[in-house]
Parts: structure tokens; sequence; C-alpha cells
């Protein structure tokens, strides 16, 4: 089998990212049923290479390989000479010769690229400065479960035109559902990855515009890991893009949030935003686990039926 990479959700066609969302739906409800009996990968190895902070893509993808049976190793550049210097290149060959997978988190997805071009294994975009692929097959996978097939289906980004605004582009193209993207004036996603989404995604300036009838609303913390000394002018910048109850309320009735976490209570969402039953939040968080397992599973087996 050819090795496949996961840089963006457009490396898989939208009929096999159709069958990870089932697919991981079916691995969540083995591991419910029966507990984690399925391991397909006793004795694999899967190298996770961190460049910014985690909780939820560290956590879910080493339970992930856990409870497949087999391992993932924590590489954080701190303490690696990828860190001192060793080009990316030499590393994605060293690795590639002993692990059979690796997942990164880093800052640039062009040096996520030429690490997936010298490798020989799978790789796992875990985030990038402009996208978070894995986010989104939890997302689409929430959306699913919750409320069926997604496709011609309305969301809603409101914030900032970051790495996740990116991959729900990206999502609205690969499952064909509407996406209204509600971003102050200078914050809009890159106008390449906008075109190429053609009329399934529009700018909205108006949040209440935005929302009119959607099914779903998501957002994203107003300053991304990296941006941290813009944080001042950024809560200027976003002020009026908050979304509350009564934002919520201008939607569908069965309308549900979404949020990848880490969330800024009193910023890009109220307070008591992730009380409210429409939020799904910890279902989302948990859903990495679930879909990562299908993509993982994915790349090493390609299909299996379920
Ligand atoms: N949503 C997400 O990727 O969370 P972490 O930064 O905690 O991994
Ligand atoms: N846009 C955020 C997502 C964190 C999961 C960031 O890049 O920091």
């Amino acid at each position: 089998m050819a090795i496949r990479h996961f840089l963006t959700l457009l490396d898989l066609s939208p009929d096999e990212l159709r069958y990870l969302i089932q697919r991981a739906i079916s691995i969540k409800n083995g591991l419910k049923t029966h507990g984690p009996t399925y391991t397909p990968f006793a004795n694999r190895t899967l190298a996770m290479i961190f460049e910014k902070s985690s909780t939820r893509t560290r956590v879910s993808f080493e339970t992930a390989m856990a409870q497949f049976g087999g391992h993932a190793l924590f590489l954080s550049s701190r303490d690696t000479q990828l860190g001192r210097g060793e080009p990316i290149g030499d590393t994605a060959r060293v690795l590639s010769e002993m692990v059979d997978a690796v997942m990164i988190r880093t800052f640039s997805h062009q040096g996520l690229e030429q690490f997936a071009s010298a490798s020989s294994v799978p790789v796992i975009n875990a985030l990038t400065d402009d996208y978070h692929p894995c986010q989104l097959l939890a997302d689409v996978m929430t959306w699913t479960e919750l409320r069926g097939s997604v496709k011609d289906r309305t969301a809603v980004w409101i914030g900032d035109g970051n790495n996740m605004c990116h991959s729900w582009i990206n999502a609205a193209r690969q499952f064909d559902f509407r996406l209204r993207i509600c971003c102050p004036e200078g914050y809009e996603p890159r106008q390449d990855i906008l075109d190429a989404a053609g009329d399934r995604v529009s700018i909205v300036r108006d949040p209440h515009a935005a929302v009119a009838d959607a099914d779903l609303i998501t957002t994203d913390v107003w300053a991304s890991m990296g941006q941290e000394e813009e944080q001042a002018k950024r809560e200027a910048d976003f002020a009026g893009l908050q979304v509350t109850e009564a934002l919520l309320d201008h939607a569908r009735e069965d309308a549900l949030f979404l949020h990848c976490l880490p969330a800024h209570r009193g910023e890009e969402i109220s307070e008591t935003l992730l009380d409210d039953p429409r939020a799904v939040v910890w279902q989302e968080a948990g859903n990495r686990l679930h879909a990562q397992k299908a993509l993982i599973e994915f790349l090493l087996l390609g299909h299996v039926d379920s």
C-alpha cells in the first residue's frame, strides 16, 4: 500500500472521510460495549512530535495507541535534536527507520510538508499555524452522531480566520455543507483556501445574520498559540463577536455549539455558554480519541470492515 499522509482534510477523498467518520463511531461503540479489546497495533509505535503545547491531542493519540495495543512516544522539540537544529528531513528519515507513524504539532505547515516528503511512514498533522484537520474529524463525527448526515447543512464560524477556520473551510468542501464565516475586517481566512471552496463558503460580517437558521455554530480563541503578544489588540478587534446563549437563540432550535478547546470564557464565549445544553464540547473533545483511532487504523491498514 502506498504511504498516505494526513496533512489536511484534502489528503483523503470525500468517500474516505465519510468512511472514517462512520468507522470512528463504530470504534467508539465497540469500546463502550467490549472495552479496549480491539488491539490491531500490538508492538507498533507512533512518534508524537510537539513543538507547541497540547492537552487533548497528546492524550487522545497516546491513549489511542495504548488501547490499540501499541505505544506512543512523546517527543518535545526541547528535548530532541530537532530543537538543536537537526534538519527536519534527517529526523523524518531516522524516525521512518524505527516507528510506524509520526504525528506532528508544529508552527510551519511548510515544515510539516517537508517532514512528510522525507518520511516513509504516514505523517499526521496534529496542528500547524495553517490547519488542524484532526480536530475536524472529531467535530464532524460529533455533529454526525447528534444530527445525522452533515451534507447540505449550515455551519457558522465566528472569530479568527485561523488554522481551525481553514480546516472548517476544507471540511465544508469535503463533506459538502455550507459554512458562513463571521470575522472582523483584517482577520479573514487565507484567500486561496476560501476561493477553492467556491460558493459553499461565504463571509457574513454581522453575527446575527451569520447564525440565522444555522445548524451548528463554532468558534475558537482570538489569539492562537504563537500570537500571545497580540492578545490585547485582538480582544479589542474581536469585541462584539462573543458567542453567547442569546446569539445561539437566533440559530435553529436544534443548533449545536462546538469549540475545539481550550476556551477562554468571557472572551470568545460567554462565561456560561459551555453549560448550555446546545454546547457539546465535552463529547467533541472525547471524540478526538475515536476519530484519531479511525485515522491511524486507516493510514496503517486501509479500510476495515466494521
Ligand atoms: N483542541 C486541541 O487540539 O486541544 P489541545 O491543544 O489541548 O491538544
Ligand atoms: N487556533 C488554536 C487552536 C488550539 C487547539 C491555536 O492554534 O492555538
